[in-house]
Formats: structure tokens, sequence, C-alpha cells
């Protein structure tokens, strides 16, 4: 996350809009598929996420477990142990020396791969790490002087004074002589320890698309905000549910299904812990946020929202977090109703008090903006709703993969995410809803594995989950989403949102320093997401002159014109950051747009 105190200083070239210029969680005793005994506990044989995370064989339970239960609770009289899994040649799998399927001590779950126990040269290297609780929005970070990042000023971060080291680091100047490692300071992780500092390079080796080399050159992948990378442990996942384990769910009285109910049912269990979500029964999957959205807007609005009711979201909005709404207001007669934002692109809360009234069915918000990376005060937004008497989604496809998310301290009704983009698979997503709010709803869809009993007279509906999961899901996709979690929980997600914030501190003022660059979208509070429009050129050329450099950024209007339109363009170049970006990166990119500057046309 980016933030920066009330007030601060911009560029000079930042204007205003309108101008012209313009422990590990995945691997606890409570996740379904770790190395709890074989027996009769609901989902205790369920396979972990990770095949490289897989106990041996030895350590497992030998025979059937007859009496075991599916963790979804659906009785299944054929669980069984899981399947060996067969390492792969040299049993290494993503760089980790570790042969597959060999005993995991708990420890070994902390890797040594990810965190650096020294400091490598680096001047911070030892210091006192900066303490903030787990769940904790980061409180902001002080901006550099007159910009983002000159000068150095960046002393503090999570109300602990921060070693200066950051200072040469993020210095524009100098870089070259920097050592080729980037520190942040560990924070403790939800589990209560805490990690060594984070390496990116460890990371990298992670993601074997990284390697790939675009017009003579390394990618850059700077496109996260549309979608992020698999590490090698979700590709092996994936192709391991397809050797291993493939079948349909919950209604097979074989092997195979007894697995792969399994192994779907312990994604869920994931998805549950990774969001804090009290049951794992209110966690939904679904092709992605926008099919989500679409299932609360059918289903809970189709039966709530009335003529003349109204539905307010802000102009920060993705398409998704408008179109389906708008359909439902036109279908009933209701009223879309948009929380304005100021120039940095931050919501008005005073002018969403404003908005709301007895009218006011639901509020639809994204956390983190997907055009602006503006990380909007949903909890805040949330106790307004409730307040008016409304219910509230939260949009959570931006802000999972950068921060810490508790859906129980943000209190909405709903909050729905896409498994691409916290590094697992396309065509698989989550709605999170309260079991009441969910067991009041109709489902939204007819079909195969949601129904309870049929008659040509009547149909009786399973319980939630599987009432919102008409048809053959994405079952292997699921099992990719836990391996992709168990992955972030590895890393540690504060460990990602301390040094991206660190990397975005850095990319903004870099770019923001550049004469004709227009940043949009400055808010205090930000995550991944730099926007910005360069004089005299297109915002295809700049991506154009970026994709000949092996440089991978969005340019268009990213699914978001509303919130483009308000700041008076129509499309924006768009870099959006990962834990897996490098500075080394940034300056690439800022190399590219600094020449094109430049040479500026017209
Ligand atoms: N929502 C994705 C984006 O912002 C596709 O690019």
């Amino acid at each position: 996350m980016f933030s920066a105190p009330p007030g601060a200083q911009f560029p000079a070239n930042i204007a205003p809009p309108g101008s012209p210029l313009a422990s590990p969680a995945g691997f606890g005793p409570s996740v379904p598929g770790t190395l709890i005994p074989q027996g009769q506990i609901p989902g205790a044989n369920l396979l972990p996420a990770s095949p490289t995370q897989l106990p041996s064989l030895a350590n497992r339970a030998p025979a059937l477990a007859p009496h075991a239960v599916a963790g979804n609770g659906v009785p299944d009289s054929v669980l069984s142990v899981a399947p060996a899994f067969e390492p792969r040649s040299g049993g290494v799998v993503q760089g980790v020396p570790q042969q597959i399927g060999a005993p995991v001590a708990p420890q070994a779950a902390t890797s040594p791969f990810y965190f650096l126990s020294d400091g490598y040269g680096h001047p911070s290297a030892g210091t006192t790490p900066a303490i903030s609780p787990p769940g904790q929005v980061l409180p902001p970070l002080p901006l550099a002087g007159e910009g983002w990042g000159e000068g150095g000023s960046v002393q503090s971060y999570a109300g602990v004074p921060s070693p200066q080291p950051l200072t040469p680091t993020l210095s524009p100047e100098g870089r070259g002589s920097q050592p080729q490692f980037y520190f942040v300071d560990a924070v403790p992780l939800a589990g209560g320890g805490q990690h060594p500092p984070f390496d990116v390079h460890a990371v990298r080796r992670d993601f074997p698309i990284l390697q790939e080399r675009v017009n003579g050159r390394q990618l850059v992948w700077f496109d996260n905000a549309a979608t992020t990378h698999k590490p090698q442990s979700v590709i092996d996942r994936i192709a391991y549910f397809y050797e291993h384990e493939n079948s349909n769910i919950h209604r097979a009285a074989h092997e195979l299904a007894a697995r792969a109910t399994d192994a779907y049912e312990g994604a869920r269990e994931r998805v549950r812990k990774f969001i804090n979500a009290p049951e794992v029964e209110e966690v939904i999957f679904v092709r992605g946020t926008t099919e989500a959205i679409n299932l609360v807007a059918k289903s809970w609005g189709g039966q709530h929202v009335g003529e003349g009711d109204e539905i307010i979201v802000s102009n920060l909005e993705h398409h998704a977090n408008i179109v389906p709404w708008q359909q439902l207001a036109a279908a009933k007669g209701a009223k879309l109703r948009v929380i304005p934002v100021d120039d940095s692109g931050q919501v008005l809360l005073d002018e969403y008090r404003k908005l709301l009234n007895d009218r006011t069915k639901i509020v639809a918000v994204t956390q983190v903006s997907n055009a602006l990376g503006t990380v909007a005060p949903v909890k805040e937004i949330v106790e307004l709703a409730h307040r008016a008497g409304a219910k509230a989604l939260v949009d959570g496809a931006q802000s999972v993969s950068h921060m810490r998310v508790d859906v129980q301290d943000i209190g909405a009704d709903f909050f729905v995410f896409s498994g691409h983009k916290v590094f697992g698979p396309t065509g698989i997503g989550v709605v999170w809803g309260k079991r009441e709010v969910l067991e009041d709803m109709p489902p939204w869809q007819g079909g195969g594995n949601m129904i309870a009993d049929v008659t040509f007279e009547k149909t009786v509906f399973q319980p939630i989950p599987n009432k919102f999961e008409a048809g053959t899901g994405n079952i292997a996709d699921a099992v990719g989403l836990g391996a992709a979690i168990d992955y972030v929980n590895k890393v540690g997600i504060e460990n990602i949102a301390r040094y991206e914030h660190d990397l975005l501190v850095y990319g903004m003022a870099q770019l923001g320093a550049i004469p004709g660059v227009r940043l949009i979208g400055t808010a205090a509070d930000k995550a991944s997401v730099m926007s910005f429009v360069l004089d005299g050129y297109t915002t295809e050329e700049v991506g154009h002159a970026l994709n000949d450099e092996g440089i991978a950024v969005r340019t268009g209007h990213h699914c978001a014109q509303p919130i483009l339109r308000r700041f008076g363009v129509e499309t924006t170049v768009r870099p959006s950051l990962a834990f897996y970006n490098t500075f080394d990166e940034i300056d690439r990119l800022v190399s590219v747009v600094r020449r094109l500057a430049g040479r500026r046309r017209g």
C-alpha cells in the first residue's frame, strides 16, 4: 500500500484533474489437508493444496477412512488417503530443493528461500522491524519532501522510525551503485511469528514466466491489475490434480471422486482462512469477481430491490461493479447513485453520507481501484451503509493480493474476488457472504449439484454453499487457487504489502518527476497502480514503446470509464505492481517514458 499524509504535496507536474497537462496459514493444523491424522474428523484426509508440501505417504494412514466426511459436510463413504505424489525429475520444484512428498516439518513451512536472515550489506539489516498488528491498515507513510520519494524523506513506516537505508534505495539518482537486493523490514505475520526480510529475487525464481523474453528483453510484468502470474507451485498443483485426482465432486462412489472432493473443499477452507471468514460454507466458488457481483445483484438484488429503491456505488468502480447494478435498477425501477471522489481519486465520505437514506438497499464499493489504485475506506463505508439499514458489498478484486483482508473486520455482507489476480488460475473466484444473508437468498442458477431433491412438482435445494454452485464447477482451478493462497501465506501478506508499498513510493516519485507525465490517481492511500498520461503521446503509443522494451502495461480505459472521465481522460497507461516486481524494473519503465518525454512531439 501507498499512503501519504493529508495535504501531502505532489510534484509540480502532477496537474489537477482537467488541467491541460493534466505461519504460513495454509499449513496450520486447522487447514484441511495438512498433517491431520486420517480419521473421522470432517475433512481430516483432505489433500494439501500444494503437492510440494505433502507429507510422505509413510506418515499417512495407510488405509481407507470409510467414515470420513468431505470438508463441505457432504457424507461420502469413499473418502480415502491422499494419493502419492510422484516427484518430478530430481524432486525439485520451483527451485526448492525439497523432495516432493518428503515429510515436512512444521517449521519448514517458513521457507528459508523467501527470507533473508541478514542484510546482504544493506544498512537496514538487523534493525528493529516496524511492528504493525496483523490486519491493521498500515498508517500513512510520509511522502518525500516535494515529491514522491525525492530527497529521500521516507523516514518511517507503521509508526516506527524507518531505517535510513531506504533513502538511497529510493533515491532517483545513483541507483546503479545500490546492492542488487531490496529489503524491507520484517513485519509480524498473523500467526504471531516474524519472518526475516523479504528477498524478491528468491520469490521471482518461483514464477517461471518472469524468465520470458519479449522483443529480446527479459519480460517486465507491470500488468498485475489485469492478471497476476502463477508460481510453479500453482502450476504443479493444477497438473497434479489432472494427473492424480481428476473427477467430478460430491457425487460418485469412487476413489478419484473422493480425492477431487477433498481437494476442492480443501481449497474452500483455504479461502475461508485467507479472508478470515467465520464459516467455510459461506465461501461460494464462482468464475470470478464479475460473476460474483452478478450473483449478488441477481439473487439478493432480485429479491430485495424494488421500485424507487436506491443502490450506491462509487465513482471508482470497475464496470463489473456498475453494470449488474444498472441492469438491476433498470429491471426494478430503482436508482443508481454514485459517491464522488476528490481530485486525488479518494471517495468523499461526506458526499456519501448525503446519499444514504431509507431507500438505500445496498452499497457496492471497490476496496482498491483498478484504474487509480485508490484504497477506499471500506470499513467506514460499510458501517455507514449498515447504519442506514442497507447491505454492503466490497469488491476485493484488486485488494486481496496487496493487503490483508479480514471480512469480519470490514463487516460487509459480501466480499468478492478473483483467483487470477491473486496468483491463482483464471476462471475461479469467490463470493463470501454472511450466512444469514446467503441463506435468505434464492439460488441464481438451477441444475445439478445444488439440489437435495427434485420432482416435477418441486425442488429442494442444498444448503449453502452448494445452493449457489449449480453444475460442475471449476474444480481444478479452485484447487489451484488454494495453492496460490498457500503461496501468498508462505511469503506473508504483510511482507508483500510492505515491499510493494516501497516499490510504489519509488515508482510514483520517478514517474511523477518526468516532465509531461500526469499521474492519474494520487490518493494518500494507494496500492499497486501507477496510472499516467504523457503529454504529446497517446497512451497506446506509450504502451507500444514499453512493449518494444519487453515491458507489459495495460493501456486503455481499464473497464473503468467513469473514473477516467472524472479526470478528463479516456485512457491511461497503467503500470501495476506485484511483489515479484523490482526497483530495477521500475527504472526500465521510467527510462522508456523519460526517453519519450525527451523527444516530445507537438
Ligand atoms: N479488471 C482487470 C483490469 O483492471 C481486467 O485490467
